[in-house]
């Protein structure tokens, strides 16, 4: 009997604004993707362009103005057993539904117990997210909306579905490398808008590299970023209490940014709807 799927690899992008609608970062959420099965060892069932058209094709008959576009892929119907040789053919789905945008307020977060996963496996999308889901729950069970991972030499990682930022007293807009962490769509162009900021005077500078956890603890602003939450300040990490305990100003300037960026940015960004 040929029920079981194995789901190995899927992804998420926002999908919004009025008709004409867009996909925001179609391609680069679909360079991940490919990456992803690549290393989960699947087989693509169509090539690259007839995946993009298919997800355009589902946003577009969605009729949906403003949600989510969720897509993952499987190797196929097959058996109980590990081994995927069984498997027919392997299989895209894609659900298209309708989402508002986040809203802007602050957030409490917990340094997680459950162990990160290990780069080889935190750096691809997959449905692998059991550490995820039990790092999200513990936080919830804490009264905070999500973990903050840990890497092994105790430097600053990642949220369960999210990266994390941090403004530092030198006014420096810092993320941790993205070496064994997922490299978030959204946090990669929120370094790229961000440059704005820096030309304006707001910041004095953009950059990726190791945040120590006292540093991290220290900052004058900590955001989450990802492409469901966009750019989410926290307010508080453990028992410290970040800058002032208020959504601080240049998260909220890189939230206006992100959201500008998907009502306006430009076409290496804004994919128009078939
Ligand atoms: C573990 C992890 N880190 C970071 C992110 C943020 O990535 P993106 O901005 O592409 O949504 C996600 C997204 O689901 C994730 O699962």
């Amino acid at each position: 009997m040929h029920i079981i799927e194995m789901l190995v690899s899927r992804n998420l992008m926002f999908l919004f604004s009025r008709v004409p609608s867009y996909l925001y970062e179609l391609d680069q959420h679909l360079d991940r993707f490919l990456l992803s099965a690549s290393m989960a060892k699947i087989n693509l069932p169509f090539d690259r362009s007839r995946i993009r058209s298919i997800l355009l094709q589902t946003a577009s008959v969605s009729k949906c103005s403003q949600g989510t576009l969720r897509y993952w892929l499987s190797a196929g119907p097959g058996n109980f057993y590990l081994s995927p040789s069984n498997c027919l053919q392997s299989s895209l789905y894609a659900v298209a539904y309708d989402a508002h945008l986040p809203e802007f307020k602050g957030s409490k977060v917990v340094t997680s117990t459950i162990p990160i996963k290990s780069s080889q496996f935190a750096i691809m999308k997959s449905v692998n997210y059991l550490p995820n889901v039990l790092c999200k729950m513990e936080a919830e069970e804490n009264g905070a909306f999500v973990g903050i991972w840990m890497d092994e030499e105790g430097y600053v990682a990642e949220g369960p579905n999210m990266n994390v930022a941090f403004l530092t007293e030198e006014r420096e807009l810092i993320m941790p490398e993205f070496d064994k962490i997922l490299s978030g769509c959204t946090a990669r162009r929120v370094l790229v808008l961000a440059e704005k900021l820096v030309k304006e005077g707001r910041i004095r500078g953009v950059g990726v590299r190791k945040v120590g956890s006292r540093e991290g603890k220290m900052a004058k602003e900590m955001m989450l970023i990802g492409s469901g939450i966009l750019v989410m300040p926290v307010l508080q990490w453990d028992e410290q209490i970040i800058g002032d305990g208020t959504e601080g100003q240049i998260t909220e300037a890189l939230f206006n940014l992100i959201v500008e960026d998907m009502r306006s940015g430009p076409p290496s960004v804004r994919v128009p709807l078939t």
